[in-house]
């Protein structure tokens, strides 16, 4: 590989890591697509999300017996699901449907877009505490994951 090609390349990947150079809302191309795939593209990256929240936190609660192994494999699915680009399922003013979607997520696209990173950062977090097989920084970092839904859907969800 040549040097230049090297340094591309991380670059590149610092850009995708970081979330740098990502679409703006205008961007997002529905290429074809209606408001309607658009929201359920969005509300099932949601249900992924809610699937792996869940059964964590049965165990967090105690609704269910702790299982280490179950705790670490929905963490790293999370994880996973948070990678998956969310964003491109909203693009501008997609509306036109049952939707919980508000309108600043149009008019404050940046802060949208933050609000995301942090839940992705998060869940990375969540990881490494799992990985770290500290259960109480787990339980932690799950509950600062559950912040980040929160946090988003507070601004940006009817
Ligand atoms: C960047 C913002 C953002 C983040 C982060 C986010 N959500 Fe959402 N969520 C939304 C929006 C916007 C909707 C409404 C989408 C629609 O109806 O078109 C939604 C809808 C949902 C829904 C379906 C509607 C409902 O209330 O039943 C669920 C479930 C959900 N989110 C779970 C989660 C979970 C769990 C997380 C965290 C792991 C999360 N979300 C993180 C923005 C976000």
């Amino acid at each position: 590989m040549k040097i230049s090609t090297a340094v591309f390349s991380a670059v590149m990947l610092c850009a995708l890591l970081t979330g740098f150079g990502a679409a703006s809302a205008q961007d997002i191309s529905l290429e074809g697509k209606s408001d309607k795939k658009a929201i359920e593209y969005r509300n099932a990256m949601m249900a992924v999300y809610a699937w792996n929240m869940d059964s964590m936190k049965a165990m967090v609660n105690g609704d269910a017996k702790f299982n280490a192994k179950e705790f670490a494999k929905h963490a790293r699915e999370l994880e996973h699901a948070t990678r998956l680009d969310l964003l491109e399922g909203f693009p501008a003013d997609s509306t036109d449907g049952f939707t919980g979607a508000l309108p600043e997520i149009w008019t404050d696209w940046a802060g949208f877009e933050r609000k995301y990173q942090t839940m992705q950062e998060r869940a990375a977090a969540l990881v490494a505490a799992v990985e770290s097989r500290d259960k109480d920084a787990a339980r932690e970092a799950f509950n600062e994951v559950g912040r980040a839904c929160g946090g988003c859907h507070d601004r940006f969800k009817d």
